[in-house]
């Protein structure tokens, strides 16, 4: 690859300050580092208003559309969201309705949550893979789940959820490479198949 990975992270959390924002910030960083590659995190909460502004994306203001290019252009994806009535938030899915139906073929997926404990820890699994499923992304098997006891005063605070972390880096991050999915994602001739 000749440009350095682009890793951007998207936190569905409405609010500020977002533990979150706080995960998936830690995440996108730790990717980032560890591929030579350049970290962004975007907020969806100042956008609340502006996606609400239509059903189709030449609704939408330049900011959101900024927001919706960088995350169909990031070479690695890192998704989170809160847990809200054991899923993710309507905020969450309301961007990812704008987003390219093939815009995120084969790109690879960090999944992340947070929630209020441990119980809807498989929101992960049963809500957010699904749906990054209809993207046919590459969802890389490790999730990372946290609960409020592992931050205080919006910070991590629990080893557990930095060792995390790293095993999720370690681990996945030789699939990204290997796969060199950015350059495949490039070639014009990509099949993209029509029906949902
Ligand atoms: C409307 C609402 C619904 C929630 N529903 C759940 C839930 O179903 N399961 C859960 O574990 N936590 C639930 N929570 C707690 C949040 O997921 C938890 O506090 C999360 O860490 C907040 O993330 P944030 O700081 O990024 O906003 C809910 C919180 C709110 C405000």
């Amino acid at each position: 690859m000749s440009h350095p990975l682009s890793v951007v992270g998207v936190s569905g959390s409405p609010t500020h300050p977002s533990r979150t924002t706080v995960l998936v910030d830690e995440v996108t960083r730790a990717y980032a580092e560890a591929s030579g590659g350049v970290a962004r995190t975007i907020r969806l909460a100042p956008l609340l208003p502006e996606l609400g502004a239509g059903p189709f994306r030449s609704s939408l203001s330049p900011t959101v559309t900024e927001a919706l290019e960088a995350v169909e252009n990031a070479d690695i994806l890192v998704v989170g969201s809160p847990a809200y009535r054991a899923t993710y938030t309507g905020l969450f899915k309301l961007f990812f309705d704008h987003v390219g139906q093939y815009a995120l073929v084969d790109k690879p997926v960090i999944l992340t949550a947070t929630g209020g404990s441990d119980r809807h820890a498989l929101l992960v699994e049963h809500q957010m893979r699904p749906l990054f499923g209809f993207f046919q992304s590459l969802t890389l098997p490790l999730g990372i789940y946290a609960s409020e006891s592992d931050f205080a005063d919006y910070e991590i605070r629990s080893q557990d959820l930095r060792d995390r972390i790293d095993t999720a880096v370690a681990r996945t991050l030789p699939l990204v490479r290997s796969d060199d999915t950015a350059s495949r994602l490039a070639e014009p001739e990509f099949a993209r198949p029509d029906a949902f």
